[in-house]
């Protein structure tokens, strides 16, 4: 038993070994990392490029074929080997370029029938797919039964209205508390003394002037019966319109009263 161990040890160690010298043997060239298409992707790039680009994507990186299949009918999600012919039929006054491009940033709006609302936004993670990954991917969908009318300079409307929807949340002013940890140390919703005193009534008792030195020059006063340990770096992390927002959060914020 040890002795096949051992065997297998050496056996893997000199294939190993071979490998490396293989690959060190070769010149520089070959062991670049594989190239990023995303980087390829650029405004002069022409249609047929990035039909190709895309082609590589959609089976590789866009992690597509996982549930769409191409030419029979998909259970997961739509067969796609028509893609382009279908896209201009999907929605009554919608081009098939933005179906295309909605059905990838924003897949949810539109939820073909007989299929679950499973397709992921493939700009998020985990698949993450770059603007000009995506742009190829839909030249390439368009290709299939359709016209391709993308470029290398289009951009579509919903890359940022899709976005938007998603980041608001965190945009707010809740968000931006979250973001920068406040609510570790203070509790916003009730009167608990946590590191730092409760924020909850603030506004009732302190002007906006007071918060905004309070974050951005934290040392000038401390509040009585409080360690200072508020970081002091707000001003130099935060930019200044999120520092507005919180500042004009918090002297909105009365306890209630
Ligand atoms: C986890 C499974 C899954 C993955 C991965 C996935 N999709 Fe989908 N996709 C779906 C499902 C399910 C639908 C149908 C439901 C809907 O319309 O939202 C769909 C719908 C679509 C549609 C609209 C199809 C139609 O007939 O109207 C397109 C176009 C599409 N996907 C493209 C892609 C591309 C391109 C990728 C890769 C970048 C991808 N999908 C990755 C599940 C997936
Ligand atoms: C590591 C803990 C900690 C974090 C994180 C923190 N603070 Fe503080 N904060 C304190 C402490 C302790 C005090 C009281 C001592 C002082 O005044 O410096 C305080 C004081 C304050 C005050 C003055 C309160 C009063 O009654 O005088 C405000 C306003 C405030 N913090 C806002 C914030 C905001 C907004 C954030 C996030 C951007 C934040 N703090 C993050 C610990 C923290």
């Amino acid at each position: 038993m040890f002795k096949v161990f051992i065997k297998v040890m050496l056996f893997s160690l000199a294939v190993t070994g071979a490998y490396t010298w293989y690959s060190n043997s070769i010149p520089q060239v070959t062991s670049k990392p594989p190239e990023d298409i995303g980087d390829l992707i650029k405004p002069e790039t022409t249609s047929d490029d990035l039909v190709k680009f895309g082609k590589k994507i959609f089976y590789a990186k866009g992690q597509c074929t996982l549930c769409h299949s191409m030419g029979t009918k998909g259970d997961r999600a739509p067969d796609l080997a028509n893609a382009g012919g279908m896209a201009a039929k999907r929605k009554a006054g919608m081009s098939a370029v933005d179906y295309l491009a909605q059905s990838l940033y924003d897949p949810n709006t539109y939820v073909v029938d007989g299929y679950t609302p499973t397709m992921p936004a493939v700009y998020k993670n985990p698949i993450a797919l770059s603007d000009g990954e995506i742009l190829a991917v839909v030249a390439f969908l368009q290709s299939l039964g359709g016209k391709v009318t993308v470029d290398g300079k289009t951009k579509f409307a919903v890359a940022e209205t899709a976005r938007a929807k998603v980041e608001k949340p965190a945009d707010g002013p809740e968000g931006l508390m979250a973001k920068y940890q406040c609510n570790t140390c203070h509790d916003m919703k009730g009167t608990a003394k946590l590191v730092g005193p409760p924020l909850s009534d603030i506004g009732a008792k302190k002007d906006k002037a007071y918060i905004k030195e309070a974050i951005v020059e934290p040392a000038k006063v401390i509040a009585e019966g409080y360690p200072p340990v508020m970081p002091a770096d707000y001003a130099q992390k935060v930019p200044a319109k999120e520092i507005e927002k919180m500042v004009d959060y918090l002297a909105g914020l009365k306890g209630g009263k």
